[in-house]
């Protein structure tokens, strides 16, 4: 009898843990690794980093959710197009320490901030990390998701 009740009490604080840790995550862990160069609410910064709020991320939430995985799985170098007329020249490197779960929530915080409610899930990322991209696959990708 005891023994059943810490079970489902155990069972219980895991479930609302994870899905609460998930929710809250994207957001923790988008401001103590990427807002440093990419400004709080993903807005950019001119010649630092390119808008995480933009129509690449959006057609990117729609068509090719793999795109922002890639990108912070895998870094990113190089000039971009950006959709004010601009560029940017610069380097993203991947950001090795962030398990898959963590990539899955800041991503979707990403998708979130773009007013999508488009999610990718940790096996995703895995996925993801496993496949061989190049910077230039990368670059081919972003220039579709430009159009
Ligand atoms: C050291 C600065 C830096 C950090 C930290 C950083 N980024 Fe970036 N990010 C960049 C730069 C610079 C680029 C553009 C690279 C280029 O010019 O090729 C970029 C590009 C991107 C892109 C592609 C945008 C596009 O328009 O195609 C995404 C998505 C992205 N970053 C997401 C993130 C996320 C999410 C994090 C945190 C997990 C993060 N970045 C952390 C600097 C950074």
């Amino acid at each position: 009898m005891t023994r059943r009740v810490l079970v489902s009490v155990a069972v219980a604080a895991v479930a609302s843990c994870t899905s609460a840790a998930v929710a809250a995550d994207g957001a923790q862990i988008f401001s103590s690794t990427c807002q440093a160069c990419h400004q709080a609410g993903g807005v950019g910064a001119p010649g630092l980093a390119p808008p995480l709020v933009s129509p690449i991320l959006k057609n990117a939430a729609a068509r090719q959710k793999d795109y922002p995985v890639m990108v912070v799985t895998k870094g990113l170098t190089g000039t971009l197009a950006l959709a004010d007329g601009g560029s940017i020249t610069g380097a993203m490197p991947p950001q090795q320490a962030l398990a898959d779960t963590d990539v899955a929530a800041v991503v979707n915080y990403v998708f979130h901030l773009n007013r999508t409610t488009a999610a990718v899930k940790a096996a995703d990322v895995a996925r993801i990390r496993a496949a061989a991209a190049t910077n230039e696959d990368l670059k081919r990708l972003r220039l579709e998701l430009s159009k």
